[in-house]
């Protein structure tokens, strides 16, 4: 598999994503997005959204702010409860997230520790700073991830910065109810920015301090979380499962299972919560990523977040073991209940199909950072191969994914074939995004354009002026067809919309 490091240089050198402010010596975990790096970004964000609002008629989009009044973060338990517990070296004062120090030193998992338990580790294992490498350390406490700023001219006033853009959907929600008139079950999605400030952001764009979320509240009368008239569509989606039982009993071999059987045996405990999280993995694998690189695992139960009930995590098996591409919650009524008993607002709505005067439950909450997303794609299709003794890189990205879907090439740039290629590439220009490349010679631009997953290449060449005919070549199987300038559009819109 490829390395982080090497998907962060890779990334760096074919201008998807730099370090921020890299000129004044940047700053850990932010990054600025490229050229070609915007336009794959977009196209998740497009395709998550697609599959989410535009797919579902009881779901609705919004786009709330990132500076927040401090109280909403008081209300959902973020000011109390947002916390990752962090360890200090009493030598040099490097500040470790002490959870990942004890799994990079002692490969072994640590969800759900408390801070007295890996106290308890760090002694036992004698456990020193990685950072100068002598250093005693000080016993665990808690460090919250929130950023606060100041807001106005006084310098009295605070927010903080949203660190999830679910909270925006809670404190709008009877607002959004109102104007688009939903009835339960239905959801509200949005996508956004939200900053957690990490005590050791790593793996490149796997754990940053500014990032972008997808998210989207699924909300459910209470007794009607099995209500679900969509999971026939997905009941055979069959995926890599860990059981919250299986790691507690120790064991960690996956076993393939459908969604039907999860939900029958009650593994997974609602039809909705089984519905998205079905939903979401089929999303994933629709959109190329290899079904032996992706399972879901259950929240033991130590290690659920303040808010929920039940949790199943959609992992990835990167280089640094299985990690949470996407977690997918059951939240209840939790951040309603809070928001109704702290801003003393009623937050029940009238359920038309029961008369009752319910407040939902949040049945689920698939959740995925688009940095992540962006990342697991990138090191998912990557591909390294020799042809004609030379290395070739290419990202085998789903072509609706790839930021370019078509680059046309003049063989040479004379007996009118310069002219021609203009030509065809301002039109497929108005279709899709097409790059225009006349330099260096075509084996060159060829693999300029795999590198960055552009599934298909035009050629024009001397046969082109005779027949108004191009070689059309295959990024993923090197093969060259002949094909009608006329035919072009239609051919490759066949492949972005399949
Ligand atoms: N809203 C869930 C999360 O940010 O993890």
């Amino acid at each position: 598999m490829v390395s982080i490091d090497e998907i962060n240089s890779f990334c760096k050198r074919k201008g998807l994503v730099f370090p921020s402010s890299e000129m004044y010596g940047g700053v850990a975990g932010i990054f600025d997005y490229g050229p070609v790096g915007v336009e794959l970004k977009n196209n998740i964000k497009k395709e998550w959204w697609n599959s989410i609002v535009h797919s579902h008629d009881n779901v609705v989009g919004m786009d709330g702010s990132i500076l927040t009044n401090s109280k909403v973060w008081e209300a959902s338990g973020h000011v109390d409860n947002f916390v990752d517990l962090l360890v200090e070296c009493k030598k040099c004062g490097a500040k470790l997230r002490a959870d990942h120090l004890i799994e990079e030193i002692l490969k072994k998992p640590t969800e759900g520790l408390s801070s007295k338990q890996l106290d308890e580790i760090i002694s036992k294992n004698k456990i020193r700073c990685t950072e100068c490498k002598k250093g005693e350390l000080s016993s665990v406490s808690e460090f919250n991830l929130m950023f606060k700023t100041n807001i106005g001219p006084s310098g009295k006033e605070f927010a903080f910065l949203r660190p999830e853009t679910a909270q925006l959907i809670f404190t709008q929600f009877k607002n959004i109810v109102e104007v688009s008139r939903m009835k339960l079950p239905f959801g509200i999605a949005q996508i956004g920015k939200a900053f957690r400030n990490e005590i050791s952001p790593r793996n490149f764009l796997f754990r940053m301090r500014e990032f972008e979320q997808m998210e989207l509240e699924f909300f459910c009368h209470p007794k009607k979380k099995d209500e679900c008239d969509l999971f026939d569509g997905v009941k055979d989606v069959s995926v890599n499962t860990l059981t919250a039982a299986e790691q507690e009993n120790g064991a960690h071999k996956l076993s393939k299972k459908t969604i039907s059987e999860l939900y029958k045996s009650k593994l997974i405990k609602s039809k909705w919560h089984a519905y998205w999280i079905a939903s979401r993995v089929k999303w994933y694998f629709d959109l190329g990523i290899r079904q032996e690189n992706l399972r879901i695992r259950e929240h033991v139960s130590k290690e659920l977040s303040h808010y929920s009930a039940s949790t199943w995590d959609i992992e990835y098996n990167y280089e640094f073991g299985w990690k949470e591409l996407e977690g997918i919650a059951d939240r209840t009524d939790f951040d309603l209940q809070q928001h109704a008993k702290v801003s003393k607002k009623d937050m029940a709505i009238h359920d038309e199909a029961t008369g009752e005067k319910v407040v939902p439950h949040v049945v689920s909450e698939p959740s995925v950072g688009v940095d992540r997303a962006f990342l697991t794609f990138i090191i998912d299709a990557y591909n390294e191969e020799e042809v004609n003794g030379e290395k070739r890189i290419f990202l085998k990205l789903n072509p609706k994914l790839a930021p370019v879907k078509a680059a046309v090439f003049p063989l040479v740039n004379k007996e009118g074939m310069d002219k021609k290629a203009e030509e065809i590439y301002k039109e497929l220009k108005k279709h899709f995004p097409t790059f225009y490349d006349d330099s260096g010679s075509i084996g060159r631009r060829y693999r300029r354009m795999d590198e960055i997953g552009t599934p298909f290449c035009i050629t024009i060449d001397g046969q082109t002026m005779q027949d108004s005919t191009v070689t059309l070549r295959s990024r993923d199987t090197l093969e060259q067809q002949r094909v009608k300038v006329s035919e072009l559009v239609t051919k490759i819109n066949k492949t972005l919309c399949a």
